[in-house]
């Protein structure tokens, strides 16, 4: 089984994704860690970000694993714990650089389809999932919410997670990601056929899960 969540930063697709899987007693793919990964390789090597040829190299030679734990996904880079590094305001600033190169976009959507092959039954969150990685899904769904929530919401997991952010700069990043993720030539955020389009604005997680679990059971 199949299933992919895509949408834009803040509209619940981590949590929804990780909770679902869990009820479901599948895996879970969180495919922006990839591009996030791949950005924290080439800031921690110095590498241009606008230096296409260079970011495809970090990409081609990232070595990366991901298994599920407590507080979420764990992913090791190059054989290093990065799950929280991967989090910072500096790489979901930068991470554009890797998610607008199409050469870059090339090699991640092999990893994560060869990812998913491994997983068996699935379910997989990010931007293309439903459009471009996995377009036979089962069941497909796009979450959105308003962008002074996703604001929030985003800004609370920092404030928890105990980075310094302020309220003003997070909202600043996710406006301009929305905006590099609906209008790149390649694979942009967009909703994908046939699938179920739920605003998040006003529930709960706990919500939003019942509501997309109600969804994959009327059709299994
Ligand atoms: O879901 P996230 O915030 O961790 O994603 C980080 C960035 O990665 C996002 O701004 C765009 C990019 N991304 C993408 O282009 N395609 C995906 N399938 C997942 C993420």
């Amino acid at each position: 089984m199949i299933i992919t969540i895509d949408g834009p930063a803040g509209s619940g697709k981590s949590t929804t994704a990780r909770n679902l899987a869990e009820k479901l007693n599948i895996s879970y793919l969180d495919t922006g860690a990839t591009y996030r990964a791949v950005t924290l390789r080439a800031l921690q090597n110095g590498v241009d970000l606008a230096d296409e040829a260079a970011l495809l190299k970090q990409a081609q030679q990232i070595d990366l694993k991901m298994t599920p734990g407590a507080n979420g996904v764990v992913v090791e880079m190059d054989s290093h714990d990065v799950s929280e590094d991967i989090r910072s305001e500096e790489v979901s600033r930068d991470v554009r650089y890797a998610a607008n190169t199409p050469v870059v976009r090339e090699v991640l959507v092999d990893l994560q389809r060869k990812m998913g092959r491994q997983l068996g039954s699935f379910v997989t969150e990010g931007r293309d999932q439903g459009t471009v990685v996995f377009p036979n899904a089962d069941v497909k769904f796009y979450l959105d919410a308003d962008t002074d929530e996703r604001a929030k919401r985003r800004h609370k997991e920092q404030t928890t997670r105990g980075t310094d952010a302020d309220y003003d700069s997070v909202r600043e990043s996710i406006i301009k990601r929305d905006e590099s993720d609906k209008n790149r030539a390649v694979a942009p955020l967009r909703i994908p056929e046939g699938a179920v389009i739920v605003d998040t604005t006003a529930m709960t997680p706990e919500q939003v899960t019942e509501k997309l679990l109600a969804c994959v059971k009327e059709n299994f």
